[in-house]
């Protein structure tokens, strides 16, 4: 796909398609009225017959002859008062479904011009193009590398975006919006490769992949012999069931000040999760292979800096292992001395996420961070607290869990705030060792949260639990990129000038 953007009149802009935007009631953007004279009123008449209604997210393809564009695309932007970002990008969705099977190669896409409501940071125009990039990419999205009869190769290669003029500042902004879709498509990809091929190892690979894609990345990889003589005992532990032998995945990026701290992103990377010895019950226990999605979305940030280069300091630590249950299989009742030197009973292998988190978030002590977030499917408790509209967010520090519920909330990428009080840290004690790896029934999402808090005592920390919202069920099963948009804006708005 070639992506760019134009400041030209729309009139003078050859496409196969033309997209224009159609509001329900309120003004009409200047492209809509250029594109209505040159096809002597036609959108109008269109409008006034009940062809068009507006409505958000409806979208009427109509033929041409003699004119710039094969065809005219019209996408029903809502009413003004109603275009907030997300009702926006639905419309772009709406407009991606009517564009992507179609006929047309080339596309012009004038919608950067519609208005949205909210404060300037996710609506400006900027902020629109921004989404219209993402929408771009994400909305392109298809993993069929598994199927032996593929689709039929999409005809549409080329999109240019309108936009009021071409400076940089607009262009920076679709282009962080393009890389941020290709994040998201590559998070999907690592979510989506089957269990039997994306192991801890194959893990460690595409991230050794990455740094050779980009010399920006660094990557170094520590092998089950290197963690032991560590002492990441709680990783091996976890690994101990399978014959995919665990792996911790380092990867910087450094964009900024030598002297400057870097975020640090700590991303669970269980390849399957079986439960272990408490083994899950069968039942749609396929989706297990999701349970790296927090170290998928830590890849995606990751590829997001190596494409747009931002003045920053991140650090990704993955902590890769498969919780398989065989002879060697950690069994509830074994008591673990982690890399801190505290020692878990475990007493639910099925709580493997937490093990393997732990050590992670020892183990960057190291980098002297300025925040640590880390990101996991960590709990089925999380979807019953929040669905699978919002992430979970827990965190030691008010000021960087404000700043993440923003990021979220800008980028259309939703976390919500759960407490971490100390009342709840009771429900983790053992009878014979410093704490146990589960709390009981209630609060799950909180107790798992106060597991890990007991290793990130040392900085300023927050979790993101992605149970909810890494993966789609059913019949759209599949990764959901998320929640790369909500750490690339954090990561962003952390950036030197
Ligand atoms: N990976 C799961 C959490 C999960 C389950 C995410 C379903 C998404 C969908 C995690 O390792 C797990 O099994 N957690 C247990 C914890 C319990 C044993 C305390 C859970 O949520 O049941
Ligand atoms: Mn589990
Ligand atoms: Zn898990």
């Amino acid at each position: 796909m070639n992506f760019s953007l134009s400041s030209k009149a729309i009139a003078s802009t050859k496409a196969d398609c033309l997209v224009v935007g159609l509001p329900e009631k309120g003004t009409w953007p200047d492209s809509t009225n250029q594109a209505d004279e040159a096809l002597g009123g036609m959108i109008k008449t269109l409008q006034k017959a009940g062809d068009l209604s507006g409505k958000n997210a409806t979208t009427l393809t109509i033929p041409l002859t003699d004119q710039p564009w094969t065809r005219l695309l019209v996408v029903g932007t809502g009413k003004d008062e109603d275009r907030s970002p997300a009702n926006y990008r639905k419309a772009l969705i709406a407009m991606m479904t009517a564009l992507k099977d179609g006929p047309s190669k080339s596309v012009a896409i004038a919608l950067a011009d519609t208005p949205v409501t909210g404060e300037e940071a996710v609506s400006s125009e900027a902020a629109r193009l921004s989404l219209i990039g993402r929408t771009l990419e994400d909305q392109l999205y298809t993993f069929s590398d598994f199927k032996s009869e593929k689709p039929a190769a999409r005809k549409l290669n080329k999109a240019i975006v309108h936009a009021s003029s071409a400076g940089k500042a607009l262009k920076d902004a679709f282009n962080l919006g393009l890389a941020t879709g290709r994040g998201m498509n590559l998070t999907r990809d690592l979510g989506n490769t089957p269990p039997n091929i994306c192991h801890p190892e194959w893990l460690a690979q595409q991230a050794k992949k990455l740094a050779k894609d980009y010399d920006c990345i660094k990557t170094e990889v520590l092998d089950e012999k290197q963690m032991e003589k560590m002492g990441m005992n709680t990783i091996l532990a976890v690994g101990k069931g399978s014959t995919q032998p665990p792996r911790l995945i380092v990867m910087e990026y450094r964009g900024g000040k030598a002297k400057d701290k870097p975020h640090v992103l700590v991303g669970k990377g269980i390849t399957f999760d079986t439960g272990g010895i408490s083994l899950k019950p069968g039942e749609g226990m396929d989706e297990m292979k999701y349970d790296m999605g927090g170290s998928a979305s830590v890849f995606g940030a990751m590829k997001v800096l190596a494409e747009t280069q931002p003045k920053i300091n991140v650090v990704a630590v993955i902590a890769a292992a498969e919780n398989m249950p065989d002879g060697g299989a950690s069994r509830p009742g074994d008591i673990v001395t982690t890399l801190s030197g505290m020692t878990v009973e475990i007493l639910n292998t099925d709580a493997e996420g937490r093990l393997v988190l732990c050590d992670a978030l020892t183990y960057v002590k190291k980098f002297d961070p300025a925040a640590v977030i880390d990101l996991a499917t960590l709990t089925g408790a999380c979807i019953i607290a929040l669905g699978n509209h919002a992430t979970g967010l827990l965190a030691n520090n008010d000021e960087l869990a404000n700043e993440l519920l923003a990021a979220g909330e800008r980028a259309g990428d939703r976390a919500w705030r759960l407490p971490l009080w100390d009342e709840y840290q009771s429900q983790l004690d053992s009878n014979f060792a410093d704490m146990a790896n589960i709390g009981g029934r209630p609060a799950g999402t909180i107790t798992a949260a106060c597991f890990l808090s007991r290793f990130a005592k040392d900085y300023r920390w927050a979790h993101l639990d992605i149970a909810g919202t890494a993966w789609h069920s059913g019949k759209a099963k599949g990764s959901s990129g998320r929640p790369v948009p909500l750490l690339v804006d954090y990561l962003m708005s952390h950036a030197g000038k």
